[in-house]
């Protein structure tokens, strides 16, 4: 069944939502006077008994993805990521876990669980769910060899979960996961029907198409990206033996997401390809990017098929860039998909990182997965714009000094060529398919 533009199916749930509404206001006016951080809103209704019309979507997301930490504040986030990590207490004890395991039961006793038909929605909770079953099965770390009594880092590996403890509850959890995830599986025909979501936020016009010296803070989103020719050539190191374009972010989402990074030089698509073409050979003294010079990574949506086989979306998740106004230093910005707004298909659900914007659980502020919310004290986060000056300057200088796809370990300039999005996402989902996490949901698939 087709949703109409607002997003609901029938009048309940409209009514639903005006009364989940109705409880939000209540909830932000004892908050504004309580007023806690940006980031963690104190809703002291939190704990208020669910309405019982609340759908077994509704409840799974409950279950996994709000938290109160140990100081009680409840943690509601719109993110990419679950937030707790792989070794948290959250999703593996107490009531925590019964609350998980309730709510993925009501689902499979359910036909659809309230996801209802949409492609799009079923996209987004598997890929919701996905996150959960890999942060269970362990983390993605550095593979580290040693050749001549000196440490390499020679690649990725994803370490399992071996090594962590309550390992029945674990298993309990994802084989509910994966049997949800089976349910709602995208047929290859559901997942081509999926939103360009880039393309739908730009002809909204709600984001300007370039940058303006006048108001440098003012993100830009280019319309330019997808057209042939248009400058914004997509590149990758081809002496990585595993073919990742993007290895951090890969580590950090354990492969669930493709990613695609962009360089455009003002002076178009042969200045552009002019200039990786002599980056690694050539003697780096005195070379500048010229001013106007933008970088950009675009995260894309990967989900199961019905088939069991992994599958690149249209569907974006994140954008980042930093821009060159000067050739050296660079204005950063950050869009993050927002579910609710790409439901009801407003600005293709992409909502623009603001300046005091804060997150826990983000590949910016939480590279190294701590588990904030289980430890004592309040977390000392810096905003997530304020990340990218730290992470993209911290070897050297500036310019393109400060793109971290262009230089390899120890800064060395590795052999950088152009790509294209087949060729990046064949060696992503190859690389995903030797994962410890991807053979234990095949396992579980079957
Ligand atoms: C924890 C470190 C870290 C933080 C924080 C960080 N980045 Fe990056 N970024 C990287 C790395 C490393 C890469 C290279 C790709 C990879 O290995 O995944 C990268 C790649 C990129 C690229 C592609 C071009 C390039 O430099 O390789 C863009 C654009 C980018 N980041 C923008 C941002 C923006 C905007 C922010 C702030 C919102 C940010 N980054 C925060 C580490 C970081």
């Amino acid at each position: 069944m087709k949703n109409r533009s607002d997003g609901f199916k029938d009048d309940s749930q409209r009514l639903r939502s005006r009364e989940l509404y109705m409880k939000f206001a209540k909830c932000l006016t004892v908050s504004a006077i309580f007023l806690v951080d940006p980031f963690t809103m104190l809703r002291v209704c939190a704990d208020e008994p669910r309405s019982n019309t609340a759908s077994a979507t509704d409840l799974i997301y409950e279950a996994f993805f709000k938290r109160k930490s140990l100081a009680g504040q409840i943690y509601d986030l719109e993110e990419l990521e679950p937030p707790f990590q792989t070794s948290s207490k959250f999703p593996t004890r107490g009531d925590s876990y019964q609350r998980a395991v309730t709510a993925l039961d009501r689902f499979l006793s359910t036909s659809v669980g309230g996801v209802g038909e949409d492609p799009v929605r079923r996209a987004v909770l598997q890929r919701d769910l996905w996150a959960v079953f890999c942060t269970l099965a362990g983390s993605v770390e550095p593979r580290r060899s040693v050749f001549n009594d000196q440490v390499f880092v020679t690649g990725l590996e994803d370490v399992g979960d071996t090594d962590q403890s309550y390992r029945t509850e674990r298993r309990v959890l994802q084989k509910k996961l994966i049997k949800v995830m089976r349910q709602i599986a995208l047929t290859a025909a559901e997942v081509q029907s999926l939103p360009d979501n880039v393309s739908d936020a730009i002809r909204s016009s709600a984001f300007p198409r370039q940058f303006n010296p006048d108001m440098p803070t003012r993100g830009f989103l280019p319309s330019d990206l997808f057209e042939a020719n248009s400058g914004w050539v997509a590149y990758r190191d081809v002496s990585r033996g595993d073919g990742l374009v993007a290895p951090s972010h890969t580590r950090f989402t354990n492969g669930r997401s493709f990613f695609q990074i962009f360089l455009k030089l003002p002076g178009g698509q042969q200045a552009t390809l002019g200039f990786l073409k002599n980056f690694g050979g050539r003697s780096q003294e005195g070379v500048k990017f010229p001013a106007g010079t933008s970088a950009l990574l675009l995260q894309r949506m990967v989900v199961i098929g019905s088939d069991g086989l992994p599958k690149i979306t249209p569907i974006t998740e994140k954008i980042k860039i930093r821009h060159f106004p000067d050739g050296e230093n660079a204005q950063a910005f950050s869009w993050i998909l927002h579910r609710k707004e790409l439901f009801a298909n407003r600005r293709g659900g992409l909502h623009e990182v603001k300046e005091e914007e804060k997150s826990l659980f983000s590949f910016e502020t939480n590279e190294t997965k701590v588990d904030y919310l289980e430890m004592t004290g309040r977390p000392d986060v810096p905003n997530t714009l304020d990340t990218c000056v730290k992470c993209h300057n911290d070897i050297a200088g500036s310019g393109y000094h400060t793109i971290r796809s262009l230089f390899g370990p120890r800064y060395a300039t590795p052999d950088i060529q152009p790509t294209t999005a087949k060729e990046s996402g064949e060696n992503a989902l190859k690389w995903l398919k030797k994962t410890y996490s991807w053979g234990l949901l095949q396992g579980m698939w079957e």
